[in-house]
């Protein structure tokens, strides 16, 4: 009798009870993750492809979703949109969908891409309004059209053309802290704080306590018989101006993957990243030989050394804003790096569910 390692009983096991309806039947997802959490072996994610699948900080959730759902036998770009899409509906992520920081105008504006692996297609969405979920428009983008990005008002057509439901973006919570931003970054337009806090210190502050977000979730996964793909998701910059698209629908920018090689994504400041067009760098240095961690330093560095305006700078001449790249290899190697420490990104391989640290350029003082 041919041997057969436990993870594979597992999986031939999790794939027979799929083939079976026996996901109908009542085992969720969530389930099969949890299960994975005892059927991989250590090293599964370190030398053997998938299945493994990484995020960044704020996607443990989609982690062990898309895991889920791949040792279910789904489709890893099914898989990975599935996870984020849990962050999309998250009113209290105000970095990402529904709940996210509006623009300059109290309009949530949400850009997306999605991209197959074993195809090489991939389908964007930017500046639209009104649908919770951007990375699900993303690949009907890829599926149904023969674009790859569409924007504003047409892809907003486009979504209602294939029933998506619309929605106000905007909750309480997101329109109160906009209000806060709205009256407090100018002294010298009408728009007044509430009295309590009109005092010469507030007005003369450029926002105080203000919540500002480039917040954004990537997910990235690899299956067992090594199929990659990816996501990134974003409400974008908080108060930016309407029409302002960053790095996470851009195509090589916030996502980018190559079967032969890996997957890379990224969350941060979407104008850096799209000027050295980081996922696709940050893939390209994998290629030709680089660990994932020493890839995305590589493009960190590239940021860094590429950033001349003043205002972008501190005293030492360092980066006053953050990137962070994620990378996953063929091979399911993974990691992650930050242009400031004390990063995370999430990872589900080896049969664990955590966050791990990020790599990176410069330590953070510890004030901050
Ligand atoms: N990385 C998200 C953004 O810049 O919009």
């Amino acid at each position: 009798m041919a041997r057969c390692s436990r993870r594979e009983f597992i999986h031939s096991t999790v794939a027979a009870a799929a083939a079976g309806g026996a996901l109908g039947a009542g085992i969720s997802a969530d389930a099969l993750a949890a299960a994975a959490q005892t059927a991989q072996p250590r090293g599964a994610g370190t030398g053997a492809g998938g299945p493994v699948v990484i995020s960044s900080a704020n996607g443990l959730r989609a982690t062990k979703k898309a895991m889920g759902i791949m040792l279910a036998g789904g489709d890893p770009l099914d898989a990975v949109i599935a996870g984020v899409n849990i962050v999309e509906e998250d009113p209290t992520d105000h970095s990402v969908g529904y709940g996210g920081l509006p623009n300059e105008d109290g309009v949530v504006e949400l850009d997306s891409c999605v991209m197959h692996g074993p195809t090489h297609r991939a389908g964007a969405v930017a500046a639209l309004r009104n649908i919770k979920t951007p990375s699900r428009v993303a690949k009907v983008v890829l599926e149904r059209t023969d674009h790859v990005l569409l924007v504003g008002e047409g892809a907003l057509r486009f979504a209602r053309a294939h029933g998506f439901e619309e929605v106000n973006l905007l909750t309480d919570e997101a329109r109160k802290i906009w209000l806060k931003w709205k009256e407090r970054h100018s002294d010298r337009d009408d728009w007044i704080p509430p009295a309590e806090v009109v005092d010469d210190d507030d007005r003369a502050d450029a926002g105080g306590d203000v919540e500002y977000t480039y917040g954004t979730i990537n997910c990235c996964a690899i299956n067992g018989a090594g199929e990659l793909a990816g996501v990134t998701t974003t409400s974008g910059l908080s108060y930016k101006i309407p029409g302002r698209v960053g790095d996470s629908p851009i195509i090589g920018a916030g996502l980018y993957v190559d079967n032969d090689v890996g997957a890379a994504g990224s969350t941060g400041r979407g104008e850096s990243v799209i000027q050295i067009c980081g996922a696709h760098t940050v893939v390209e240095a994998m290629r030709h030989g680089m660990t994932p961690e020493a890839a995305c330093l590589y493009a960190l560095e590239m940021i860094a050394a590429k950033t001349h305006e003043k205002r972008l700078l501190d005293e030492k001449g360092r980066p006053k804003f953050d990137v962070k790249f994620y990378a996953l290899a063929r091979d399911g190697r993974h990691g992650g790096a930050a242009i400031w420490s004390r990063a995370k990104y999430a990872v589900f391989s080896e049969g664990r569910n955590r966050h791990e640290p990020c790599a990176f350029l410069f330590e953070r003082s510890l004030k901050t």
